[in-house]
């Protein structure tokens, strides 16, 4: 008798025990990145990175960089924040957007940036999981090469397989709110990825997500709609005649994005000639050359009228990265089915046009750095790139609205937002495509603000659809306007009106 008590204590013991270790089995401490060179101090929440692997055959491993929330980590949304191209790293945002520090370049170009907290990081209010997707990008990659022939689909459940697997990794944080965040060419990906972890919940795969909705910012949408809105943008910011804007019209018939007629054509062309010298990412921003690029901000801010320099003004305490001009995509047709050109294989160069991505490459390609935050060794990803042409991307999901209303419908919140002086995917585009969804206007066209200034606008649909812009920021939002960004990005999570 006693000894089968025994036992049966012995036997409960162990299951308590085992139950036990299995809610508190936490965050792979081997992923823990204990020091951060350039950044001389404790961090103020703790910062995993590493690698997961989606294809053990294959050996695909993507490589994401996880910063725990500043606020309540065990209670905060996670976020996964994912840039564009496609072929772009999501270090880009870490880096220049809303990551958690801000980055001084040193007085020498290459060395060592120095690297000082963001007060408008994304951290803090969330716990943000930056991903390096698809597989050959960034320091994500595969041992086999085949795979870095890619597209929207095989992109989506890839991130469907990293997103199950990384949350069983760190299953303490599958009971936050979970969302998906992205801009640019994210305005693909994070649809098309919200639309597989849907049916994931669906289906039952496990672990469970508590997906609760998304953002998207200046993000690629409809080939038609998006390609139609650079002549109404150009017009209405004052780039191009009234009457040139009447004969395109005339000319066009309203179809800019696959004109049919010479006619048509030339009046575009006409177009293309007005705003060529502008910064496409931020028609405020003055454009920079190469090397030439400090000369060339001086004397171009100069010729900006002062109202002008007002609206670009940035908070941010250090420069705001300087861009060039890339010419010829996606001006007008952003993306349309089939391959979609990397900006490399665009500007037929290693280096995306009109971007200086110094203190990135500077920061990411040092030795300390990379061992810091455990990436592979370099006779696997030799270099990080800002963005890469090693990937050939097919754009196969067509346009993103069918995914918008599917998910809605279902109950997931989204923001779609734009910073309105963006002329790579204008605002014009994403205001048409959230109005053809034809909701219920629930919150009529107003002004939003942030510390006490008018902040942009928005219009608030049926189904918490939201669209938002951000008055005087260009393609990156939180790049221009960081304090405004944390603003709307923090009452959207709260699930409070922005
Ligand atoms: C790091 O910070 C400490 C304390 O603020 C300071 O004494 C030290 O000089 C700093 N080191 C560097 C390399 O900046
Ligand atoms: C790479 O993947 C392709 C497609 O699955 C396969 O046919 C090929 O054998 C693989 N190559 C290697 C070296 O494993
Ligand atoms: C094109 O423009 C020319 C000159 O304005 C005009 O004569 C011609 O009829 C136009 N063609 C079409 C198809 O509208
Ligand atoms: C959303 O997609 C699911 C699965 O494909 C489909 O059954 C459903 O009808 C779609 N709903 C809408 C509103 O399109
Ligand atoms: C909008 O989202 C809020 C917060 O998640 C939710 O309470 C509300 O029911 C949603 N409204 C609609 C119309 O789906």
């Amino acid at each position: 008798m006693t000894k089968t008590v025994t036992s049966i204590h012995w036997f409960l013991f162990h299951v308590y025990f085992s139950y036990v270790l299995l809610l508190t089995q936490s965050a792979p401490q081997t992923s823990l990145v204990t020091h951060v060179p350039g950044f001389n101090g404790s961090l103020p929440s703790n910062h995993y990175a590493g690698y997961v692997t989606v294809d053990e055959n294959h050996g695909r491993n993507l490589y994401y960089y996880f910063v725990a929330s500043e606020g309540k980590p065990s209670e905060d949304p996670v976020v996964l924040w994912l840039n564009g191209g496609p072929g772009c790293s999501s270090f880009d945002g870490f880096v220049y957007e809303h990551g958690p520090f801000n980055f001084e370049a040193a007085k020498t170009r290459g060395d060592l940036p120095t690297l000082h907290l963001n007060p408008h990081s994304w951290s803090k209010v969330s716990n943000v999981l930056y991903l390096d997707s698809p597989a050959g990008v960034g320091f994500s990659y595969s041992k086999n090469e085949t795979d870095y022939i890619t597209g929207d689909t095989k992109t989506a459940s890839d991130t469907h397989a990293f997103l199950l697997k990384w949350f069983n990794l760190y299953p303490e944080f599958l009971p936050n709110p979970f969302f998906i965040v992205g801009e640019s060419y994210a305005g693909v990906y994070v649809p098309t990825l919200a639309y597989e972890v849907m049916k994931g919940i669906d289906a039952g795969a496990k672990p469970i997500l508590n997906f609760q909705g998304y953002m998207v910012g200046n993000g690629v949408t409809d080939e038609q709609i998006d390609g139609n809105a650079l002549v109404p943008f150009a017009h209405g910011m004052g780039l191009i005649s009234d009457d040139l804007f009447e004969e395109a019209n005339v000319e066009c018939k309203g179809n800019f994005y696959n004109s049919v007629s010479d006619n048509c054509s030339s009046k575009l062309e006409k177009v293309d000639q007005a705003i060529d010298g502008l910064n496409i990412y931020d028609i405020l921003e003055p454009c920079y050359h190469g090397t030439e690029a400090e000369e060339f901000s001086a004397s171009s801010y100069i010729r900006l009228p002062s109202s002008f320099r007002k609206l670009g003004e940035t908070e941010r305490p250090l420069a705001v990265r300087k861009r060039m001009f890339g010419r010829a995509w996606p001006l007008r047709a952003p993306v349309r089915d089939g391959i979609v050109p990397t900006w490399p294989q665009l500007s037929n160069s290693n280096n995306v046009p009109c971007t200086d991505d110094e203190v990135a490459n500077a920061w990411l390609n040092n030795a300390e750095v990379r061992k810091a935050i455990h990436t592979v060794k370099e006779s696997v990803v030799s270099s990080w790139d800002l963005c890469t042409d090693r990937i050939s991307f097919n754009h196969d999901a067509g346009s993103m609205i069918k995914f918008h209303k599917n998910l809605t419908s279902r109950g997931y919140r989204a923001l779609i937002y734009s910073g309105d002086h963006d002329m790579c995917v204008p605002f014009t585009g994403s205001q048409a495509w959230t109005r053809s969804i034809g909701y219920k206007i629930v919150d009529e066209w107003r002004p939003w603000t942030s510390n006490g200034q008018v902040a942009g606008f928005t219009q608030g649909y049926d189904k918490n659809l939201t669209f938002l812009t951000i008055k005087g920021a260009g393609h990156t939002v939180p790049e221009y306007k960081p304090r405004e960004a944390l603003d709307f990005y923090k009452r959207f999570l709260a699930g409070l009106p922005i």
